[in-house]
């Protein structure tokens, strides 16, 4: 299958393929270089901006400790990244009738010692995530910087992934994951394909 909307470093069938059998797929040097540092420049503009992720509503939870800034229309190069996992839903919903309507992103910056701990991004269903991905900006990653993103396949079998720099991870919402402490800046844009069909109970 080709897709003339998405990058060539992207192999649709391939990507496919993974998620169904696997409930996840890795892309790597997912966009130019020139693309993926620019966006790691957009984002890094906007540090001061970024929040704490484990406080939500004042309610403050240590589940988590890296900071957020949600993207929008103000970070245009960021929006090309969102512009095109727009397309990649299509193919998604063609080839498993996944129903995604919607793409929401923001970035997250890990510091010194950050982590996340075991979670799903869409426990007992509660919200409408259908596909999370994780694309990953620094410029660089050594795998003594920690960091890695464990996370456990449709299969209950784990796996850990280094974030290396330009890769994108794509997975099932559903799955268990988390991000072990890093040592070392780690910069990403963390996405979800969503269904519309928010049923926040
Ligand atoms: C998340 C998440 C994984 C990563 O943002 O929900 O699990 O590798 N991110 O950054
Ligand atoms: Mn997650």
């Amino acid at each position: 299958m080709f897709s003339h909307l998405l990058p060539d470093s992207w192999d649709l069938d391939q990507i496919l393929d993974d998620l169904n059998t696997q409930g996840f797929a890795i892309i790597n040097q997912a966009y130019s270089n020139q693309y993926r540092a620019q966006v790691a420049k957009e984002c890094s503009h906007h540090l001061e901006e970024f929040r704490e992720a484990g406080i939500q509503n004042g309610v403050v939870s240590n589940i988590r400790s890296d900071h957020i800034l949600w993207i929008n229309e103000q970070f245009p190069i960021a929006q090309q990244h969102i512009e095109t996992l727009t397309s990649f839903s299509q193919n998604l919903n063609q080839a498993f009738y996944l129903g995604i309507k919607e793409v929401e992103a923001h970035f997250a910056h890990y510091n010194l010692g950050e982590f996340y701990a075991l979670h799903r991004d869409n426990p007992q269903q509660k919200n409408d995530r259908i596909i999370s991905t994780v694309y990953y900006l620094h410029p660089e990653w050594q795998e003594n910087w920690g960091g890695q993103l464990r996370l456990q396949d449709k299969n209950e079998k784990w796996h850990i992934v280094t974030p290396e720099s330009n890769r994108l991870v794509i997975f099932q919402s559903n799955l268990l994951h988390e991000v072990l402490p890093s040592k070392q800046q780690r910069l990403s844009i963390t996405a979800w394909l969503r269904s519309g069909n928010s049923i926040w109970v």
